[in-house]
């Protein structure tokens, strides 16, 4: 965006009052590496940044090279050694909010702030930035203040956004039948009593009068895949962790989900709470594990405090910690941990390291996380759905979880309807309806407008045309037409959609997140935006482009390291082979 408000702002440069920090520097004192990002969470939410005597500071108290501490501050992009306001203002600016008329948004909010992407008021009060994907696509266009979430806004609203006085908005929860999605919005997320009273709880005590064996094989009866893009077997999953040598086992929750129109984790974890809690003990006596971690992303703050406030519940009544529900052995905790603004902190091994207070670089595989994922022990690392869906269909039985769904695609699926649809939201159904049929039952496109295109899968998934619609939404017909359902994203463009607009947002998203650890993801991301913002901004496509994109796409796909930059062209790809007019 250009720079017209002709405004000087004055970064504040002092440094504040360090002698506020003592309290939590002691109750760190004496731990080690892996409680480096709660430290400097905790750190920026007295000080607003992390000024350079501090991060001396935190690195003697957790032995941690201070160049360590520094390269991790330096990764994470919600973590500022820069002077930063305690009040941080963020905007999504990916394609959801786009569609949703987010600029107009932007605009109003930089007009009243007097401030652009990356500032900081004269008083040290508010910074402002443009973000990524802010998980609330459903609500688009939306917006974080501090860890206050709002959204629909419109110009008009942001006045009271920016008061204080404009509602808290609410997951939106459709489908049929409500299985992994029953208790959402019927439910109290902040009361154990009431998850109990909504069928909380049923599954865990059933599941530990059998042996745990016994709950792999139920689960692996019921056809559970992960949920988190992969597809691997969740049963197997459980199994290869079980199986592994070594006695301290991790279950790790990822919910870091930070994949551009993907929301459905977030509803989960802020309507449902205790499900993921039970749910990932249950999968932590299937394993054998002792140790559970929930990761979730740093722009989630409702669900990070839901599930903070959950497991806390949870540990008082007896369902984590020792001999859990008088089961003698059977002993299960939970740590939660919060990211700090990485995409590539999704990808499980990058995950790891970011709990080991390390920066989010992925991991060379194998070895695979089953024999050497957290602190190299064996892990089962496992997406927010799959793990209560793993408990619903343990709970329901097999036989009435595979009444829905297709012989190879067995039950219920949560895709995230967004962008040109009349009822965006989440909605839970039978694997096998057609992506037609969803966006009808998703009200269809607002203003009887044609289709021009849908986003599947998520940033790294795929565009599909008009006659591709009729697709059932199974696995088996995904891999068949090679349309990766990735995180369930199903993001809808109606005719007047710019579509170069949103490869350029896309680029931006993946040159913005890529890690940087291999050459082809690095360079090529980069690459890629260069080209896609010129056609996009400033000229419009050159004769060289197609082949170009086409030849960085495929050397990215390739040849990168992790999955991020194996999947970072596969949208520009696959709409440069519906639309090569978008570039030519
Ligand atoms: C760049 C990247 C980002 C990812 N982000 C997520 C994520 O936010 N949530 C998730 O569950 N899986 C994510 N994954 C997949 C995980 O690596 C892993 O496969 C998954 O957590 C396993 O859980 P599942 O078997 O239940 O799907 C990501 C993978 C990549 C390559
Ligand atoms: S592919 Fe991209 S994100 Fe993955 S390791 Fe390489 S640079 Fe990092
Ligand atoms: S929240 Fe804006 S695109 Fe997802």
């Amino acid at each position: 965006m250009m720079k017209t408000l002709n405004q000087e702002v004055k970064i504040v440069h002092e440094v504040p009052d360090i002698s506020l920090l003592q309290p939590v520097l002691d109750k760190y004192t004496g731990r080690s590496r892996e409680a480096l990002l709660p430290l400097l969470h905790e750190v920026q939410s007295v000080i607003g940044w992390l000024p350079g005597d501090v991060q001396t500071e935190i690195g003697k108290i957790l032995n941690v090279p201070l160049a360590d501490v520094h390269g991790v501050i330096e990764f994470y992009t919600m973590f500022y050694n820069e002077p930063t306001a305690r009040r941080v203002i963020r905007i999504c600016e990916d394609p959801a909010c786009y569609l949703a008329n987010g600029e107009a948004v932007m605009q109003a909010l930089e007009a009243q702030l007097g401030l652009y992407h990356g500032e900081t008021n004269a008083e040290g009060s508010i910074t402002y930035e443009h973000v990524p994907c802010l998980g609330m696509c459903e609500l688009a266009p939306v917006a974080l203040d501090g860890e206050k979430p709002a959204g629909e806004l419109t110009a008009e609203a942001v006045e009271a956004f920016l008061n204080g006085t404009y509602p808290e908005p609410n997951a939106k929860v459709y489908g049929s039948p409500l299985l992994t999605l029953a208790r959402l919005g019927q439910v109290n997320p902040n009361s154990l009593d009431d998850y109990l009273a909504h069928s909380g709880y049923e599954g865990l005590p059933k599941a530990i009068q059998l042996e745990p064996e016994e709950v792999i094989e139920a689960v692996e009866a019921s056809g559970i895949v992960g949920r988190g893009g992969a597809m691997f077997p969740t049963g197997r999953k459980w199994r290869f962790t079980r199986g592994a040598a070594g006695s301290s086992k991790h279950i790790v929750v990822n919910a870091d989900e930070s994949e551009p129109g993907t929301f459905k984790d977030r509803c989960l974890m802020e309507e449902d709470p205790f499900a993921v809690v039970e749910s990932a003990t249950l999968a932590g006596y299937a394993v054998g594990a002792e140790n559970g971690w929930i990761f979730v992303r740093g722009e989630y703050p409702r669900s990070y405090n839901r599930l903070k406030a959950a497991i806390e519940q949870a540990r008082a009544g007896g369902y984590l910690g020792k001999d859990i529900l008088g089961k003698r052995g059977f002993n299960f905790d939970i740590e939660i941990r919060k990211g700090a603004g990485a995409y590539i902190c999704g990808e499980e091994t990058a995950l790891f390291e970011a709990i080991e207070g390390k920066r989010g670089f992925p991991r060379i595989k194998p070895p695979f996380p089953t024999t050497h994922g957290l602190f190299m022990q064996p892990t089962a690392v496992n997406n927010v759905e799959t793990l209560i869906a793993a408990l619903v269909a343990f709970n329901i039985g097999a036989d009435e979880w595979k009444e829905y769904g297709t012989e190879q695609s067995p039950g219920t699926k949560l895709f995230c309807l967004s962008g040109h649809v009349a009822k965006p939201g989440i909605y839970e159904v039978p694997f096998g309806m057609s992506i037609r049929e969803l966006v009808e039952f998703a009200g269809g496109v607002p203003g009887g407008k044609a289709i021009q295109g849908v986003m599947m899968g998520g940033a790294a998934g795929a565009f599909i045309g008009p006659d591709q619609l009729e697709m059932p939404l199974t696995y088996e017909d995904a891999r068949a037409n090679n349309i990766p359902l990735g995180s369930g994203v199903v993001m809808v463009f109606d005719e007047t959609a710019d579509l170069r607009q949103a490869l350029y947002q896309l680029a931006r998203f993946f040159a913005h997140e890529s890690c940087g650890k291999c050459f082809p993801c690095q360079l090529g991301t980069q690459r890629q935006l260069e080209i896609l913002d010129r056609i996009a901004h400033n000229g419009g496509p050159k004769p060289a482009d197609r082949e170009t994109l086409l030849d960085v796409g495929f050397t990215m796909t390739e040849t990168s390291l992790c999955g991020l930059g194996q999947t970072a062209a596969a949208t520009v790809m696959s709409a440069i082979k519906l639309w090569p007019e978008l570039v030519e």
